[in-house]
């Protein structure tokens, strides 16, 4: 497992869930905001076991303002449904919080996000993880994991490892479900299982 690129020290300056999610809908902290319709943060209990972190919001979370909303995160229901782990104590996030999009027609295609991008977003995950203080962190794909674990970290090596990133807290990382969907017919049903997979051993280390 990777080691962390810069330790993580967990304050949220005394705020709560709710002071951050306003402060960072006005955040302007990279050019994003000029993409996004609004801040799509973080959902879920304060007292979650689990903390959950994609990449960014797509499309259809950009219109509604809360993440996994989409076709990846009905996916994600079903999986962590069937890995026997309770959406609604699960709380939800992306690495990075504002829609990146380039048009393609009426279509607004989405961008992955920069490490610029990533860097100027770390302040709110990072507080977010400061209030909520799950046992597990779980990145879903390449951006959640490199944001946590570095530059270096490679999901398809390194999934389903845990470490502990912070006191009392493991970080872990596996596919996002985005990756899952656009599989090839023939591969998807092996992906979703080995998915599922990781989810089942996050749900024991809860
Ligand atoms: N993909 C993500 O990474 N996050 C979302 O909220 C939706 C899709």
């Amino acid at each position: 497992m990777a080691q962390l690129p810069v330790p993580l020290v967990l304050s949220a300056g005394g705020q709560s869930l709710d002071d951050l999610r306003r402060e960072a809908a006005a955040c302007e902290a990279c050019d994003l905001y000029k993409l996004g319709t609004q801040t799509v943060f973080g959902e879920g209990p304060t007292d979650a076991e689990l903390m959950i972190m994609g990449e960014v919001p797509g499309d259809k979370e950009d219109l509604a303002g809360h993440p996994f909303v989409g076709p990846a995160g009905r996916l994600l229901d079903r999986a962590l449904e069937e890995a026997g782990i309770d959406r609604g104590n699960v709380y939800v996030t992306n690495a990075v919080k504002h829609f990146k999009w380039r048009p393609q027609g009426k279509v607004r295609l989405h961008q992955k996000p920069n490490a610029k991008e990533i860097a100027a977003c770390r302040q709110w995950w990072t507080q977010e993880l400061a209030v909520v203080h799950p046992n597990v962190l779980c990145c879903l794909g390449a951006t959640a994991a490199q944001a946590v674990f570095g530059s270096k970290f490679r999901v398809t090596k390194q999934r389903g490892d845990f470490l502990e990133i912070a006191d009392g807290v493991l970080g872990t990382a596996t596919v996002h479900p985005s990756s899952i969907l656009r599989a090839d017919d023939d591969r998807r049903e092996v992906e979703y299982e080995d998915f599922l997979d990781d989810l089942r051993a996050v749900a024991d280390h809860l």
